[in-house]
């Protein structure tokens, strides 16, 4: 095990998943456990993250100095690197000018007949890394040598081979560092003699043991919407607690066209699972009436799906065996942009995911999040191994809120229905263009893009597109006559984790394509616009 200290970094949080990367299993923990936690963890290495405070802000999270006498190895980048040296006796300086995106690199370990370091080892003497921050270290503790500079940044390594300490300014875990995969190499498999060991197949052993040890005899019901995350969490209870699982499916109205049918048509045919579809459309509609600001619909769907569920839940107990468990398919994204729980709270709420709002009054389950540490692509590359059929695994992601949250301002049944035919349209056409790229380079799915696109990790071109509907009309004119009508917006974007995202640079026939057939085919829009907004600064959904 090699832990992550979170101390609340937003889009930096990718470094137990590529530790995950080179097969070695990596959790992350909040930066206020204690160094007697971290011991009885037993980890083998640990690893400090980025985070936005600065290190002398008056709340800003701190470490068990003790964490560094445990004799376990420790490397900390950005914030890591600074809260390594103020706690051991170095200092930080706050500079105007910060240092953000690429920046040349150069080594300076092995000078003057010193050994070479073993974190840097195999790498050139210039290299590329990605820098973002403003503080930095201006004089490293005792003990500590200077490992490497950038122009602005006379610290932008350092390490104590002796006790194990090293520590870098920049980042390693973003693909911008040239070298960041050789660093981590070096430090879990040269320097903490670590083992390229943990697979897929391990992690579905665990993961099936942990549910098992959690929830013993008891009843548990599943949240299940259909998606790659939810299925996932599926087929792993199913295959750890089998009968005592029951898949609770809660049609709220929001979701896309064909979708409830298809759901209900793979889950009660291709599993063998208890299958309950809640028909909650009318109960949203009416909560959902008059509410605009999007913070609100998230609150009242989330807690509501909290009431559904707890409804069947007493509806299941009847039988005289009560339901302790809810199981759902959060993932590690949602947690940190909801800014919430398992970060120690340090991360900025972005937007509330819905699985993540607190339960009602009344209302309580005992939580199974299997996949709470985990990102998309590493749920998709466990559906796969747990063999879920490819049009779940690569199915795009789709919020629990469904189209409430594409329909900006008021929801109503007419939005509703504008939207759900445009979504379809868009849906259609860009599953076809996918699939003409797919074909031209003759690979499938995530094997497609990593040649087409040049790097590892983009799983096929286009990776989320839908439609949204904004609460503006337009003018415009139709067989000579002048329509007033609702522009729709579709959004194109490629990513690989949802963290960040940029738009998709869709050729121009496919875009014209898109917008003659939304405005022939749907009644009621007139015009169509296109999002070119990366994220950062924009999410990839509009609220
Ligand atoms: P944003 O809009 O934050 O979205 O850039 C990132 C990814 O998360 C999806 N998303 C959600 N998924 N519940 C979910 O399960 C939610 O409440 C939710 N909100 C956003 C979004 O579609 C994108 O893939």
């Amino acid at each position: 095990l090699v832990i992550v200290v979170d101390f609340g970094a937003q889009y930096g949080q990718l470094i137990a998943r590529r530790v995950r990367d080179l097969h070695v299993y990596s959790e992350i923990v909040p930066c206020d456990i204690s160094a007697e936690e971290v011991r009885a963890l037993a980890p083998a290495a640990i690893i400090l993250s980025g985070g936005p405070a600065s290190v002398y802000a008056e709340d800003a999270p701190s470490v068990d100095p003790e964490i560094f006498e445990l004799g376990i190895p420790v490397l900390g980048f950005c914030y890591g690197q600074q809260i390594m040296a103020v706690t051991l006796g170095g200092e930080v300086g706050h500079t105007e000018k910060g240092e953000y995106g690429p920046a040349p690199l150069t080594r300076l370990d092995g000078r003057d007949g010193a050994a070479p370091s073993l974190l840097y080892g195999g790498t050139p003497a210039e290299q590329t890394v990605w820098m973002s921050h403003r503080d930095a270290v201006s004089r490293v503790p005792e003990g500590f040598a200077v490992t490497a500079a950038t122009d602005t940044c006379p610290v932008a390594s350092m390490e104590c081979p002796e006790r194990r300490l090293y520590a870098t300014q920049f980042h390693p875990e973003v693909r911008h560092t040239a070298c960041g995969d050789d660093l981590l190499k070096n430090f879990l498999f040269g320097i903490c003699g670590l083992e390229p060991s943990w697979q897929m197949d391990s992690i579905i052993d665990d993961a099936v043991a942990a549910i098992r040890a959690q929830v013993g005899d008891d009843r548990v019901i599943l949240g299940l919407s259909g998606g790659v995350d939810s299925s996932v969490v599926a087929a792993l209870c199913a295959r750890a607690i089998g009968k005592q699982l029951t898949c609770v499916f809660v049609n709220h109205g929001l979701l896309r066209k064909n979708e409830p049918e298809e759901v209900e048509a793979v889950f009660t045919q291709q599993f063998d699972v208890d299958f309950v579809h809640v028909h909650a459309e009318d109960r949203y509609a009416a909560l959902l009436a008059d509410v605009v600001e999007p913070e609100e619909k998230r609150r009242i769907i989330g807690s509501q799906f909290w009431q559904e569920f707890f409804a069947v839940a007493q509806e299941l107990a009847e039988d005289g065996r009560p339901v302790k468990y809810l199981a759902q398919g959060t993932i590690y994204p949602d947690i940190i942009e909801s800014g919430a729980r398992k970060t120690g709270g340090k991360a900025s709420t972005i937007k509330s995911h819905h699985n993540l709002i607190p339960f009602p009054e009344g209302v309580h389950f005992d939580l199974i999040e299997p996949l709470d540490h985990f990102f998309k692509d590493e749920v998709r590359a466990l559906g796969t191994a747990l063999g879920l059929p490819d049009h779940i695994v690569h199915r795009q992601p789709f919020p629990g809120p469904g189209l409430a949250i594409r329909v900006i301002g008021t929801v109503t049944r007419d939005k509703l229905a504008i939207l759900k035919e445009a979504d379809a349209i868009v849906r259609e056409e860009l599953d076809a263009y996918n699939e003409r790229l797919f074909e031209a380079c003759g690979r499938r799915d995530g094997e497609l893009a990593r040649e087409a696109a040049g790097g590892p990790e983009v799983e096929r071109p286009v990776w989320q597109y839908f439609a949204v509907l904004p609460d503006v009309k337009s003018v415009g004119v139709m067989g000579d006559e002048r329509t007033y009508g609702y522009p729709i917006i579709l959004r194109a974007v490629e990513s690989s984790d949802a963290m960040t995202a940029d738009w998709a640079k869709l050729p121009y026939d496919v875009l014209a394509r898109v917008s003659s057939r939304i405005v022939a085919e749907v009644p009621g829009v007139n015009r169509v616009a296109y999002d070119i907004t990366s994220k950062p600064p924009a999410t990839i959904e509009w609220e």
